[in-house]
């Protein structure tokens, strides 16, 4: 089935949206994205990602094309377009494209590329490998210094993405000066006891819209929370681990780096987390 997807202010089939070899996307990694997922045709937390978008464009000096009711115009728009009942849009904002290649950033008169697509995913929600829990490697974290924009450049992810797949795992853990920064696209926990352990936000991270949401709840729900960074030793010796993102919400950690965590089975703490997770954030979904 084809997809309608948008493109500068059209909504198309997907093969009719084309883009140009000039623009600052596809030449320089120059553009930023953010995916917001959809639970019986809503969207989760589309506030936080409106609000962290805001902030990753003007980090890189750029004009933000829409106001958030537009965004939510158009997300709603797509999601409606393809009958998404569970699945993600993606939404992208280049710096456009100037005509030519060059480093410099080009004047303000330069129209910024805007693309959002949807991802059908039936069932998201209830992926089986909540049941199960990922395994995960750590490889050394090597990006560059402004992980908090969520640009477009994502090829070492990727390549993190294929060393765990090598290895037979889910995924990577990145860590840097013996620790853990973040997974290839999710933030990082682990759990001692009734306390929740992830890294403090700062450049080294993105700040996951899931990541502030859980931390609420954990608090609402008398589990301590303690923002510092951790070292995969201390991850190995941990109760329970788990990751979150906007698509696989909180997952359950189970093995890293060949150790089980815990039992090796997902944690009473992550499945607990998870359920209020989902349940606050459908009442909450738009
Ligand atoms: N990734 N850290 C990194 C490096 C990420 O790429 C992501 C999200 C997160 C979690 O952020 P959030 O909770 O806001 O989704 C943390 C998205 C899902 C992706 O690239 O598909």
């Amino acid at each position: 089935m084809t997809r309608t997807v948008y493109l500068n202010g059209d909504y198309l089939p997907e093969a009719e949206a084309k883009v140009s070899i000039f623009d600052r996307g596809f030449l320089m990694a120059d553009g930023v994205y953010e995916v917001t997922s959809v639970l019986d045709g809503k969207l989760i937390d589309f506030g936080g990602h409106c609000v962290r978008l805001a902030r990753s464009l003007s980090e890189l000096e750029m004009q933000n094309p829409h106001s958030d009711e537009e965004w939510l115009a158009i997300h709603r728009e797509l999601v409606a377009a393809n009958g998404i009942g569970d699945g993600m849009v993606y939404l992208q904002v280049t710096r456009g494209n100037p005509g030519d290649r060059d480093f410099a950033y080009p004047s303000d008169d330069v129209t910024p590329t805007v693309v959002l697509f949807t991802q059908s995913k039936p069932g998201l929600a209830d992926n089986p490998a909540a049941k199960i829990g990922f395994k995960v490697i750590s490889i050394p974290d090597i990006r560059w210094g402004r992980r908090d924009i969520k640009t477009v450049q994502l090829l070492y992810p990727s390549m993190g993405k294929m060393a765990a797949k090598k290895a037979g795992v889910d995924d990577s853990w990145f860590v840097e000066d013996g620790l853990v920064t973040e997974g290839t696209s999710n933030n990082a926990y682990i759990v001692k006891g009734n306390k929740i352990i992830t890294r403090q936000l700062s450049s080294d991270i993105l700040h996951g819209i899931t990541r502030a949401a859980v931390l609420r709840f954990a608090v609402e729900a008398q589990m301590e929370v303690e923002e510092r960074a951790f070292s995969i030793t201390e991850a190995q010796a941990a109760d329970e681990a788990f990751i979150t993102s906007a698509s696989a919400f909180v997952m359950p950690v189970v093995e890293i780096d060949g150790a089980a965590i815990g039992t090796g089975k997902p944690g009473h703490v992550v499945a607990r987390l998870r359920e209020i997770y989902l349940d606050e954030m459908r009442k909450a979904a738009v």
